[in-house]
Formats: C-alpha cells, structure tokens, sequence
C-alpha cells in the first residue's frame, strides 16, 4: 500500500520568528495521522525545523539543493550540508525553480542522481503550462518532463521517489484543477511509470497533487483513486489551514 502524503513548501516565506512560530503551533495542533507529514522551511530554518520537530511524526525536508558535490557554487547547499542537519528529503524541480532559476530537465536528472547517490529521497515536482493544456499537450508535456528527469533510474531508485504534479497555472493562482482533472493526470502519470517499469513501481510510487489546495478544496482532491495527497504552497502557511489539509488525507 502506497503512502499518503501532505508536504507543506514555505517557499522564501517566514523569518526565524515566524518559523518558530509556525512550527510551534503545528506541534501543538498536528492530528495523528497515518500519513507523512512534511514542511519545507527555507534553508536558513532547516535546523530549527529539525530540532523542534525531532520529536514529532512531521519531518523536515529541503527545498531544493545543487548536484555538485562541493566547491565553487556561491549561493548554494549540497547534499552532504542537508543531511549535516538532519535532512534526508528534498524537493527537486519545482516549477518556480524551473521558471526562475532556468533548472532544466538534463540539470534536474543530476540533481536526481546526486540526491540518490546520498540516499535521500526526492519530492520531485512537474506539470505543464497553461498553454500547454490549452494545446492538448500536457500529457506529452508531463510524459517528457518524467522521462529526461527519471526514467534513466534502476527500479530499485523508485522507493526513493516522491511524484507531486503541479499545473504551473494551478500554482499561488487560486485555480486548481478540478478533481477529475487531477485524477485523469495522475492515472497517465501512473500509466507512464507501468509501461516504463512495471505494475509494481507505479502502484508504489506515491503521486501528489499541488496548486492551489486549501482546507474547502482539499478533500475532494485527496478522494481520486491515484492522488495520494498534495504539495501545498500558499495554504501550508497557516497552522490551521494546514492542519485543516493534514484532516482532509
Ligand atoms: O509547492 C507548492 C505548490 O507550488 C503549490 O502552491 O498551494 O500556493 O498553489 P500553492
């Protein structure tokens, strides 16, 4: 049985302050729960997040981090530096990361691989453009974006692979996909992994749903047979929007 999965991404949201303060009501109010709860803090939070969750069931993953090893990257966080403090989870290829930051296809597949090599495990994010859904290309959008960044993995990778399918264009825009939207997606994506690999992989790999889930929207999402729970952005911001999200898994 797949596990379900609420991961909240803070993005570049919240001072150390505000951290603490989000992470203590969290601790306070977070529902027991058989799924996995995540945050994703900004780096400058990470060991706060770790410390004062070590105890609870949430975990702490990172937002991104480069492929190089070490060396002369200004600006960036390694692998080896996350999991120094306790990080073992981190986001790859998201789609702010994408646009803004020109992460491509052939940089993300070494994120990828650098990821494994530590034996982390990756929340690795996709989905197409407005347009692209507009042309009827999201399905060969996603299928491209799945294959230049994953498909070159060993079976045996895919227990460390986390799916969250993210519409660039359901993404901080309060539109989302509809539920049947998200499912009909989500069964390709599954599809895609079954002919790739096999039954086995795509019933295991646990895919999420992200871009603009809220606490009204989100139970509706979550009851498609192939979402198994979302990546939240705006929504994870708020404890009791996000323990309203954890409630709705
Ligand atoms: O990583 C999270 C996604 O970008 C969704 O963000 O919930 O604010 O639309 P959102």
């Amino acid at each position: 049985m797949r596990k379900k999965i609420v991961a909240g991404n803070w993005k570049m949201n919240n001072d150390l302050g505000q951290t603490e303060e989000l992470l203590s009501k969290l601790l306070k109010k977070m529902p027991d729960t058989e799924a996995e709860i995540m945050v994703a803090p900004a780096f400058t939070n990470l060991r706060v997040a770790f410390d004062t969750l070590s105890q609870s069931a949430v975990e702490v993953i990172a937002q991104n981090m480069h492929f190089a090893e070490n060396g002369a990257y200004t600006g960036e966080v390694s692998a080896e530096m996350l999991k120094s403090v306790g990080i073992r989870t981190v986001i790859l290829g998201h789609s702010e990361r994408r646009a803004y930051f020109n992460e491509t296809d052939e940089t993300l597949a070494k994120k990828v691989d650098t990821a494994l090599k530590h034996d982390m495990t990756i929340v690795f994010c996709f989905g197409e453009e407005l347009e692209d859904r507009k042309g009827g290309k999201h399905f060969d959008v996603v299928e491209s974006q799945l294959r230049k960044a994953l498909f070159h993995l060993k079976t045996s990778a895919w227990k460390n692979i986390i799916l969250a399918y993210e519409p660039v264009w359901a993404i901080g825009t309060g539109e989302t996909a509809s539920p049947e939207q998200a499912q009909e997606m989500h069964k390709f994506i599954r599809e895609t992994i079954a002919s790739n690999y096999s039954e086995k992989v795509a019933d295991g790999v646990s895919i999420l749903y992200g871009g603009s889930v809220k606490p009204d929207n989100a139970r509706e999402i979550f009851s498609q047979p192939d979402v198994d729970g979302g990546l939240i952005g705006g929504a994870s911001l708020k404890a009791k929007d996000f323990i309203a999200i954890v409630d709705a898994i």
